[in-house]
Protein backbone atom coordinates (compact mmCIF):
# COMPACT_ATOMS: atom_id res chain seq x y z
CA UNK A 1 0.00 0.00 0.00
CA UNK A 2 1.09 3.46 -0.07
CA UNK A 3 0.48 5.22 2.52
CA UNK A 4 0.89 8.99 4.03
CA UNK A 5 1.72 9.41 7.58
CA UNK A 6 0.49 12.67 8.86
CA UNK A 7 2.70 14.04 11.50
CA UNK A 8 5.17 11.39 9.89
CA UNK A 9 8.40 13.05 11.05
CA UNK A 10 7.48 12.47 15.09
CA UNK A 11 8.29 10.23 17.60
CA UNK A 12 5.99 7.82 16.25
CA UNK A 13 5.53 8.53 13.24
CA UNK A 14 9.20 8.34 11.91
CA UNK A 15 9.44 4.33 13.96
CA UNK A 16 6.14 3.70 11.99
CA UNK A 17 7.23 5.17 8.66
CA UNK A 18 10.19 2.29 9.02
CA UNK A 19 8.06 -0.41 9.86
CA UNK A 20 5.84 0.25 7.23
CA UNK A 21 8.61 0.15 4.80
CA UNK A 22 10.21 -2.23 6.19
CA UNK A 23 7.10 -4.13 5.55
CA UNK A 24 6.99 -3.40 1.67
CA UNK A 25 4.68 -0.58 1.82
CA UNK A 26 5.72 2.79 0.25
CA UNK A 27 5.28 6.24 2.71
CA UNK A 28 5.21 9.51 2.01
CA UNK A 29 4.70 12.47 5.08
CA UNK A 30 3.11 15.54 5.72
CA UNK A 31 4.45 17.23 8.94
CA UNK A 32 4.37 20.82 10.04
CA UNK A 33 7.68 20.17 11.46
CA UNK A 34 6.10 21.99 15.25
CA UNK A 35 7.22 19.31 17.16
CA UNK A 36 10.30 17.36 15.35
CA UNK A 37 12.54 18.26 12.78
CA UNK A 38 13.28 17.11 8.72
CA UNK A 39 16.59 15.39 10.40
CA UNK A 40 13.87 12.85 11.83
CA UNK A 41 13.02 12.07 8.41
CA UNK A 42 16.38 11.84 6.53
CA UNK A 43 17.06 9.56 9.15
CA UNK A 44 14.37 7.57 8.00
CA UNK A 45 15.80 7.40 4.77
CA UNK A 46 18.89 6.42 5.86
CA UNK A 47 17.64 3.27 8.20
CA UNK A 48 15.66 2.19 5.23
CA UNK A 49 17.82 2.88 1.98
CA UNK A 50 14.29 4.56 0.63
CA UNK A 51 13.47 8.33 -0.50
CA UNK A 52 10.27 9.67 1.25
CA UNK A 53 8.22 11.98 -0.41
CA UNK A 54 7.98 14.50 2.21
CA UNK A 55 5.37 18.15 2.92
CA UNK A 56 6.37 20.17 5.13
CA UNK A 57 3.24 22.04 5.89
CA UNK A 58 -0.05 22.18 8.54
CA UNK A 59 -3.05 19.33 7.87
CA UNK A 60 -5.30 22.16 7.82
CA UNK A 61 -3.52 23.67 4.75
CA UNK A 62 -6.36 21.64 1.96
CA UNK A 63 -4.71 23.00 -0.64
CA UNK A 64 -1.31 21.84 -0.21
CA UNK A 65 -2.26 18.25 1.18
CA UNK A 66 -4.49 18.05 -2.13
CA UNK A 67 -1.48 18.84 -4.20
CA UNK A 68 0.88 16.54 -2.18
CA UNK A 69 -1.86 13.50 -2.57
CA UNK A 70 -2.35 14.42 -6.48
CA UNK A 71 1.58 14.48 -6.73
CA UNK A 72 2.08 11.15 -5.29
CA UNK A 73 -1.55 9.51 -6.57
CA UNK A 74 -2.79 6.56 -5.96
CA UNK A 75 -2.25 6.62 -2.18
CA UNK A 76 -4.08 4.11 -0.75
CA UNK A 77 -4.23 5.00 3.29
CA UNK A 78 -3.59 7.29 5.59
CA UNK A 79 -2.24 6.71 9.02
CA UNK A 80 -3.06 10.41 11.21
CA UNK A 81 -0.50 10.88 13.66
CA UNK A 82 -0.50 14.79 13.32
CA UNK A 83 -1.39 16.56 16.31
CA UNK A 84 -0.59 18.82 19.54
CA UNK A 85 -0.44 16.04 22.46
CA UNK A 86 1.14 18.37 25.67
CA UNK A 87 -1.49 17.67 28.57
CA UNK A 88 -1.03 20.84 30.17
CA UNK A 89 -0.51 23.06 27.35
CA UNK A 90 -4.07 21.99 26.56
CA UNK A 91 -5.59 23.16 29.52
CA UNK A 92 -3.80 26.49 28.80
CA UNK A 93 -4.82 26.72 25.77
CA UNK A 94 -8.14 24.81 24.63
CA UNK A 95 -9.14 26.49 21.80
CA UNK A 96 -5.81 26.23 19.79
CA UNK A 97 -5.86 22.59 20.62
CA UNK A 98 -9.62 21.95 19.31
CA UNK A 99 -8.69 24.15 16.64
CA UNK A 100 -5.38 22.26 15.62
CA UNK A 101 -6.43 18.47 16.47
CA UNK A 102 -10.58 18.90 15.32
CA UNK A 103 -9.61 21.18 12.59
CA UNK A 104 -6.78 18.54 10.66
CA UNK A 105 -9.27 15.41 11.63
CA UNK A 106 -11.66 16.99 9.54
CA UNK A 107 -10.13 18.65 6.80
CA UNK A 108 -7.88 15.43 6.50
CA UNK A 109 -11.22 13.23 6.19
CA UNK A 110 -12.70 15.64 3.59
CA UNK A 111 -9.41 15.73 1.30
CA UNK A 112 -9.43 11.72 1.63
CA UNK A 113 -13.34 11.22 0.29
CA UNK A 114 -12.38 13.77 -2.48
CA UNK A 115 -9.08 11.92 -3.48
CA UNK A 116 -11.04 8.39 -2.97
CA UNK A 117 -9.35 7.31 0.25
CA UNK A 118 -11.13 4.84 2.27
CA UNK A 119 -8.83 3.58 4.96
CA UNK A 120 -7.72 5.81 8.11
CA UNK A 121 -5.67 4.74 11.38
CA UNK A 122 -6.02 7.27 13.77
CA UNK A 123 -3.54 8.02 16.74
CA UNK A 124 -5.74 7.63 19.90
CA UNK A 125 -4.87 7.42 23.02
CA UNK A 126 -5.99 5.70 26.15
CA UNK A 127 -6.13 8.89 28.19
CA UNK A 128 -9.63 8.48 26.73
CA UNK A 129 -10.75 6.12 29.47
CA UNK A 130 -10.43 8.65 32.18
CA UNK A 131 -10.12 7.55 35.32
CA UNK A 132 -9.99 3.56 35.15
CA UNK A 133 -13.05 1.71 36.98
CA UNK A 134 -11.27 -1.48 36.83
CA UNK A 135 -8.13 -2.51 34.94
CA UNK A 136 -6.89 -3.40 33.22
CA UNK A 137 -8.82 -1.70 30.45
CA UNK A 138 -10.48 -3.30 27.66
CA UNK A 139 -11.77 -1.64 24.64
CA UNK A 140 -15.28 -1.60 26.32
CA UNK A 141 -14.24 0.43 29.35
CA UNK A 142 -16.43 3.48 29.62
CA UNK A 143 -14.97 5.98 27.75
CA UNK A 144 -14.50 10.13 28.45
CA UNK A 145 -17.12 10.26 31.62
CA UNK A 146 -14.61 13.01 33.02
CA UNK A 147 -11.72 13.75 30.91
CA UNK A 148 -10.04 16.17 32.79
CA UNK A 149 -8.24 18.06 29.75
CA UNK A 150 -8.76 19.16 26.34
CA UNK A 151 -5.69 17.26 24.67
CA UNK A 152 -7.86 14.19 25.58
CA UNK A 153 -11.51 15.24 24.80
CA UNK A 154 -9.61 16.10 21.48
CA UNK A 155 -8.63 12.31 20.67
CA UNK A 156 -12.58 11.25 22.10
CA UNK A 157 -13.63 13.74 19.85
CA UNK A 158 -11.94 12.66 16.52
CA UNK A 159 -12.94 8.68 17.82
CA UNK A 160 -16.55 9.98 17.29
CA UNK A 161 -16.02 11.50 14.03
CA UNK A 162 -14.48 8.59 12.15
CA UNK A 163 -17.49 5.93 14.24
CA UNK A 164 -19.55 8.24 12.43
CA UNK A 165 -18.01 8.81 9.63
CA UNK A 166 -17.90 5.25 9.38
CA UNK A 167 -21.42 4.38 9.86
CA UNK A 168 -22.47 6.63 7.09
CA UNK A 169 -20.00 5.08 4.67
CA UNK A 170 -19.81 1.64 3.84
CA UNK A 171 -16.38 1.74 2.57
CA UNK A 172 -14.83 3.64 5.11
CA UNK A 173 -12.34 1.66 6.60
CA UNK A 174 -11.51 3.23 10.81
CA UNK A 175 -9.46 2.07 13.26
CA UNK A 176 -8.50 4.37 16.82
CA UNK A 177 -5.26 2.52 18.38
CA UNK A 178 -5.90 3.78 22.12
CA UNK A 179 -1.85 4.60 23.00
CA UNK A 180 -0.73 3.56 26.42
CA UNK A 181 2.75 5.24 27.11
CA UNK A 182 5.09 4.86 24.37
CA UNK A 183 8.68 4.74 25.53
CA UNK A 184 12.04 3.49 23.81
CA UNK A 185 13.88 4.21 20.74
CA UNK A 186 14.58 2.80 17.24
CA UNK A 187 17.54 0.47 17.97
CA UNK A 188 19.38 2.18 15.52
CA UNK A 189 20.00 5.06 18.02
CA UNK A 190 19.01 7.29 14.64
CA UNK A 191 15.79 8.04 15.61
CA UNK A 192 13.87 8.34 19.29
CA UNK A 193 12.00 11.18 21.31
CA UNK A 194 13.10 14.35 21.13
CA UNK A 195 11.05 16.92 23.25
CA UNK A 196 11.62 20.53 22.97
CA UNK A 197 12.25 21.92 26.58
CA UNK A 198 11.81 20.12 30.08
CA UNK A 199 10.10 17.04 29.02
CA UNK A 200 6.57 16.14 31.03
CA UNK A 201 6.66 12.34 30.48
CA UNK A 202 8.88 10.13 32.76
CA UNK A 203 10.96 8.07 30.42
CA UNK A 204 12.41 11.36 28.50
CA UNK A 205 12.88 13.33 31.98
CA UNK A 206 14.84 10.32 33.44
CA UNK A 207 17.00 10.10 30.26
CA UNK A 208 17.85 13.97 30.45
CA UNK A 209 18.53 13.23 34.64
CA UNK A 210 21.21 10.61 33.65
CA UNK A 211 22.52 12.12 30.60
CA UNK A 212 23.10 14.98 33.59
CA UNK A 213 21.32 17.64 31.94
CA UNK A 214 18.87 17.93 34.96
CA UNK A 215 19.75 16.89 38.01
CA UNK A 216 16.79 14.69 39.33
CA UNK A 217 14.16 13.28 39.03
CA UNK A 218 10.71 14.02 41.16
CA UNK A 219 8.62 10.97 41.70
CA UNK A 220 5.45 12.10 41.59
CA UNK A 221 3.24 10.32 44.89
CA UNK A 222 4.42 8.07 47.15
CA UNK A 223 1.25 6.75 48.80
CA UNK A 224 -0.87 5.47 45.95
CA UNK A 225 -2.78 2.13 46.46
CA UNK A 226 -0.32 -0.02 44.43
CA UNK A 227 2.71 -2.44 45.52
CA UNK A 228 5.25 0.05 46.12
CA UNK A 229 3.59 3.30 46.60
CA UNK A 230 4.14 4.66 43.29
CA UNK A 231 1.93 5.38 40.24
CA UNK A 232 1.65 2.33 37.64
CA UNK A 233 1.71 2.42 33.88
CA UNK A 234 1.67 0.32 30.60
CA UNK A 235 4.90 1.57 28.92
CA UNK A 236 4.99 -0.07 25.36
CA UNK A 237 8.51 -0.11 23.22
CA UNK A 238 7.70 2.55 20.24
CA UNK A 239 8.69 -0.04 18.08
CA UNK A 240 6.35 -2.63 19.01
CA UNK A 241 3.85 0.58 18.94
CA UNK A 242 4.72 1.40 14.94
CA UNK A 243 4.48 -2.72 14.16
CA UNK A 244 0.72 -2.07 15.74
CA UNK A 245 -0.08 0.58 13.01
CA UNK A 246 1.13 -1.85 10.09
CA UNK A 247 -1.08 -4.52 11.48
CA UNK A 248 -4.14 -2.21 11.83
CA UNK A 249 -3.95 -0.99 8.23
CA UNK A 250 -2.96 -4.63 6.58
CA UNK A 251 -6.16 -5.53 8.70
CA UNK A 252 -8.81 -3.06 8.34
CA UNK A 253 -12.26 -4.25 7.05
CA UNK A 254 -15.43 -1.52 6.59
CA UNK A 255 -16.22 0.18 9.52
CA UNK A 256 -14.95 1.70 12.49
CA UNK A 257 -13.00 -0.20 15.41
CA UNK A 258 -10.98 0.61 18.18
CA UNK A 259 -7.52 -1.31 19.66
CA UNK A 260 -5.87 -0.98 22.99
CA UNK A 261 -2.00 -0.95 21.88
CA UNK A 262 -0.43 -1.78 24.97
CA UNK A 263 2.02 -4.14 26.88
CA UNK A 264 -0.94 -5.13 29.71
CA UNK A 265 1.89 -5.60 32.15
CA UNK A 266 1.92 -2.59 34.78
CA UNK A 267 5.24 -0.79 35.56
CA UNK A 268 5.65 1.47 38.80
CA UNK A 269 7.73 4.58 38.68
CA UNK A 270 10.38 3.15 40.71
CA UNK A 271 11.02 0.36 38.40
CA UNK A 272 11.22 2.59 35.51
CA UNK A 273 14.11 4.44 37.53
CA UNK A 274 15.82 1.36 38.29
CA UNK A 275 15.54 -0.53 34.76
CA UNK A 276 17.07 3.20 33.43
CA UNK A 277 19.70 2.78 36.14
CA UNK A 278 20.77 -0.85 34.85
CA UNK A 279 20.61 0.10 31.18
CA UNK A 280 22.58 3.62 31.78
CA UNK A 281 24.99 2.04 34.26
CA UNK A 282 24.28 5.46 35.94
CA UNK A 283 22.95 6.46 39.47
CA UNK A 284 19.56 8.54 38.73
CA UNK A 285 19.53 11.06 41.45
CA UNK A 286 15.71 11.08 42.78
CA UNK A 287 13.31 13.30 44.62
CA UNK A 288 10.17 11.82 46.59
CA UNK A 289 7.33 14.45 45.67
CA UNK A 290 3.89 15.25 46.23
CA UNK A 291 1.23 13.62 43.95
CA UNK A 292 1.08 15.39 40.20
CA UNK A 293 -2.84 16.67 40.03
CA UNK A 294 -4.70 14.62 37.50
CA UNK A 295 -3.04 11.48 38.02
CA UNK A 296 -4.07 8.28 38.27
CA UNK A 297 -3.06 5.47 40.90
CA UNK A 298 -2.05 2.96 38.33
CA UNK A 299 -3.54 2.21 34.43
CA UNK A 300 -2.89 -0.26 31.90
CA UNK A 301 -4.71 -2.20 28.97
CA UNK A 302 -5.53 -5.44 27.73
CA UNK A 303 -4.05 -6.20 24.84
CA UNK A 304 -6.04 -9.06 23.83
CA UNK A 305 -8.32 -7.59 21.41
CA UNK A 306 -5.31 -6.42 18.76
CA UNK A 307 -4.16 -10.04 19.55
CA UNK A 308 -6.82 -11.59 18.08
CA UNK A 309 -8.08 -9.28 15.62
CA UNK A 310 -4.73 -8.13 14.25
CA UNK A 311 -2.25 -10.78 14.69
CA UNK A 312 -0.26 -8.63 16.96
CA UNK A 313 1.57 -8.76 20.31
CA UNK A 314 4.19 -6.42 21.91
CA UNK A 315 7.60 -8.21 21.88
CA UNK A 316 9.72 -5.82 24.01
CA UNK A 317 10.57 -5.25 27.50
CA UNK A 318 11.38 -2.15 29.59
CA UNK A 319 14.56 -3.00 30.07
CA UNK A 320 14.61 -3.24 25.58
CA UNK A 321 13.17 0.09 26.14
CA UNK A 322 15.18 1.58 28.26
CA UNK A 323 18.86 0.48 26.44
CA UNK A 324 17.40 1.61 23.22
CA UNK A 325 15.90 5.11 24.85
CA UNK A 326 19.69 5.06 26.57
CA UNK A 327 21.29 4.62 23.24
CA UNK A 328 19.21 6.90 21.75
CA UNK A 329 20.17 9.53 24.35
CA UNK A 330 23.60 9.05 24.51
CA UNK A 331 24.37 9.01 20.57
CA UNK A 332 22.16 12.13 20.57
CA UNK A 333 22.49 14.10 23.50
CA UNK A 334 20.67 16.99 22.28
CA UNK A 335 18.22 15.39 19.98
CA UNK A 336 18.24 15.84 16.09
CA UNK A 337 19.34 19.73 16.91
CA UNK A 338 23.07 18.17 17.78
CA UNK A 339 22.76 16.50 13.94
C1 LIG B 1 0.63 11.41 30.23
C2 LIG B 1 -0.65 12.17 29.99
C3 LIG B 1 -1.49 11.38 29.01
C4 LIG B 1 -0.72 11.13 27.72
C5 LIG B 1 0.58 10.41 28.05
C6 LIG B 1 1.45 10.27 26.81
C7 LIG B 1 -1.06 13.45 32.06
C8 LIG B 1 -1.94 13.60 33.26
N1 LIG B 1 -1.35 12.39 31.24
O1 LIG B 1 0.28 10.17 30.84
O2 LIG B 1 -2.69 12.07 28.73
O3 LIG B 1 -1.49 10.35 26.84
O4 LIG B 1 1.31 11.16 29.03
O5 LIG B 1 2.49 9.38 27.04
O6 LIG B 1 -0.15 14.22 31.83
N2 LIG B 1 6.07 10.79 36.79
C9 LIG B 1 6.95 11.10 37.83
N3 LIG B 1 7.87 12.10 37.61
C10 LIG B 1 7.95 12.79 36.43
C11 LIG B 1 7.05 12.46 35.39
C12 LIG B 1 6.12 11.46 35.60
O7 LIG B 1 6.90 10.50 38.89
O8 LIG B 1 8.80 13.69 36.32
C13 LIG B 1 5.11 9.69 36.99
C14 LIG B 1 3.65 10.08 36.85
O9 LIG B 1 3.13 10.51 38.08
C15 LIG B 1 3.05 8.75 36.36
C16 LIG B 1 4.16 8.11 35.53
O10 LIG B 1 5.36 8.74 35.98
O11 LIG B 1 2.77 7.90 37.46
C17 LIG B 1 4.01 8.32 34.05
O12 LIG B 1 3.85 9.71 33.78
P1 LIG B 1 3.85 10.29 32.29
O13 LIG B 1 5.02 9.75 31.55
O14 LIG B 1 3.70 11.77 32.38
O15 LIG B 1 2.59 9.62 31.62
P2 LIG B 1 1.04 9.62 32.08
O16 LIG B 1 0.81 10.50 33.25
O17 LIG B 1 0.63 8.20 32.20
Amino acid sequence: MRVLLTGGAGYIGAHTAIALLEAGHDVLIVDDMSGTSPEAVARVEQITGTTVPLLVADVRDRQALTDFLRRNAPVDAVIHLAGLKAVGESMAEPVRYYDVNLGSSITLLEVMAAEGIRTIVFSSSATVYGTPEQLPLTEESPTGIDLANPYGKTKRIIEEILSDAAAADPDLRAISLRYFNPVGAHPSGLIGEDPHGIPNNLMPFVSRVAIGSLPEVAVFGTDYDTPDGTGQRDYIHVTDLAAGHVAALEQATPGYDVYNLGTGEPVSVLELIAAFERASGREIPKRLAPRRPGDVAATYGDPSKAGRELGWATRLTIDDACRDYWNWQSRNPRGYAGA
